[in-house]
């Protein structure tokens, strides 16, 4: 009896504590919730007017057909070189649309392989986006694709096949989309310089060899042949006191290409197609395969009648690009402020933030290939991915914020993708980094952590990939699903 009462006392006794405790850890449990949903929130809120929801169409319709097909074109040095093309040309057309047309493509596939077009960086309907078995089935050869989007945002893009890409993409398949604002800014002239490179044979044809042991241990196929437009010698030819739109894209495989615009009034005023916050110095800026860079350059009355030479610096081998040939005749410099965007958020509280989803990134041996890089231990399967089956992928709720995270565990560079979507740079190694602009893809060195932010809007099954065409065909890639 004594027995049970003492038991009862310290059974009460507990059950006090117990409350007593729980009256604390329940309020501040709460609380806790309550400021991580205020602060993730303030995220969102800081996120809102950052760019277009939705598009608008304006019920205009430009159609093209783009036919996938070998061809040999003059390219280089004027020598026939067998490519694979985008109607005949490498590049391919440069495709111009106003913000609020809509885009009607037909593919007509006349290669030996299935192929796809993926808009890179284009905001379209998950259904658009031409990733194999993920958003639609790869078009055999002798078949079609339409392909009918209206672009959310102005900018520079760019297309290329999914499917083979390290090999399709190698042999000249890929071309630029620009979407015009409804007014575009008064600039003197609206210049595209694609940046590539080519690796030959002795015969000077591509070489034939794709996914190489080489390329994969390396940083993917780098060529021996660097191009601007398809051509060594590209030259600009432009008069003193002109102020040129030079819309860069990196189309290459695997190299990463830093201009030099030392001595020109050059600014950066879009990265990866979207305006930044205000024009930025182009020095140190790496333009990684996948990315875009426009640049707002006048020409001073100083250089009348000169040559200015544009090299790459990203290998400390200075490799030239093209010349801006300068004429004699003056004109008058159109003056208008640099196009920027009205808002970029900053996200300075995101560094506390909880990090939703983490991408190691590493290599091993095995696979087709010999060496599979790898996104957390594993390697994307292709093959299963075209019949349909692309395995589970990280849950990215629509409208909220989401951190990620990306360790690269190797020595190699990674230029990490996400379809899509933009998102932005919080952190490198740990220290906070606030670019005014937003990406779609940014470039890991060796050994680094990059953390990025982002509230997705566009729902769907999106790819995440390194955009050096080797490792994401060895397997580094996987999928996010953005999800009401
Ligand atoms: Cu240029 Cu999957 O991307
Ligand atoms: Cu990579």
């Amino acid at each position: 009896m004594t027995t049970t009462t003492t038991d009862l006392a310290r059974n009460t006794r507990r059950f006090r504590q117990l409350i007593g405790a729980v009256a604390i850890a329940v309020p501040l449990a709460v609380s806790t919730w309550l400021l991580a949903g205020l602060r993730v929130s303030a995220e969102v809120r800081e996120f809102r007017g950052s760019y277009p929801e939705d598009a608008q169409p304006r019920g205009v319709v430009r159609e093209v057909t783009l036919t996938a097909t070998p061809a040999v074109v003059p390219l280089l040095d004027g020598r026939p070189l067998a490519v694979w093309a985008y109607n005949g040309q490498v590049p391919g057309p440069v495709l111009r649309v106003r913000l609020g047309e809509t885009l009607r493509v037909t593919l007509v596939n006349r290669l030996p392989q299935p192929t796809t077009i993926h808009w890179h960086g284009v905001r379209v309907p998950n259904a658009m986006d031409g990733t194999p078995g993920v958003t639609q089935p790869p078009v055999a050869p002798g078949e079609t694709f339409v392909y009918e989007f209206t672009p959310k945002d102005a900018g520079t893009f760019w297309f290329h096949p999914h499917l083979r890409a390290s090999e399709q993409v190698a042999r000249g398949l890929f071309g630029v989309l620009v979407v015009e604002e409804a007014e575009p800014p008064p600039y003197s002239r609206d210049e595209v310089w694609v940046l590539d490179d080519w690796l030959l044979d002795s015969s000077g044809q591509i070489f034939p060899q794709f996914n190489t042991r080489h390329d994969l241990a390396h940083d993917g196929r780098w060529g021996n042949v660097v191009t601007v437009n398809g051509t060594r010698g590209t030259t600009l030819a432009v008069k003193a006191g002109e102020r040129i739109r030079l819309r860069l894209v990196n189309v290459a495989n695997g190299r990463v290409f830093a201009p030099d615009f030392a001595g020109l009034d050059a600014r950066v005023i879009a990265v990866d197609g979207m305006y930044a916050a205000r024009p930025l110095d182009p020095a140190g800026f790496e333009l990684a395969p996948g990315n875009r860079l426009d640049i707002d350059l006048t020409i001073p009355a100083s250089l009348r009648g000169k040559r200015v030479p544009i090299t790459d610096h990203f290998t400390g081998r200075p490799i030239p690009l093209a010349e801006i040939v300068v004429a004699d005749e003056v004109v008058e410099t159109p003056r208008f402020a640099s196009p920027a965007r009205a808002h970029v958020p900053e996200w300075r509280g995101a560094a506390a933030t909880p990090v939703r989803a983490e991408y190691r990134l590493n290599a091993r041996t095995g696979g087709p290939f010999g060496i599979q890089w790898t996104i957390n231990d594993e390697a994307f399967d292709h093959d299963a991915a075209h019949a349909g089956d692309h395995g589970s992928a990280q849950v990215l709720p629509a409208g909220e914020f989401s951190k990620l995270r990306f360790v690269n565990e190797s020595y190699r560079l990674h230029p990490m993708h996400v379809h899509g979507q933009f998102f932005k740079l919080l952190s490198r190694n740990g220290k906070p980094v606030d670019e005014p602009h937003w990406r779609d893809t940014v470039l890991l060195h060796a050994q680094e952590t990059v953390d990025v932010g982002m509230v997705p809007v566009d729902v769907g099954r999106w790819m995440l990939h390194c955009h050096i065409l080797e490792h994401a065909e060895s397997g580094m890639m996987t999928t996010v699903e953005v999800r009401r």
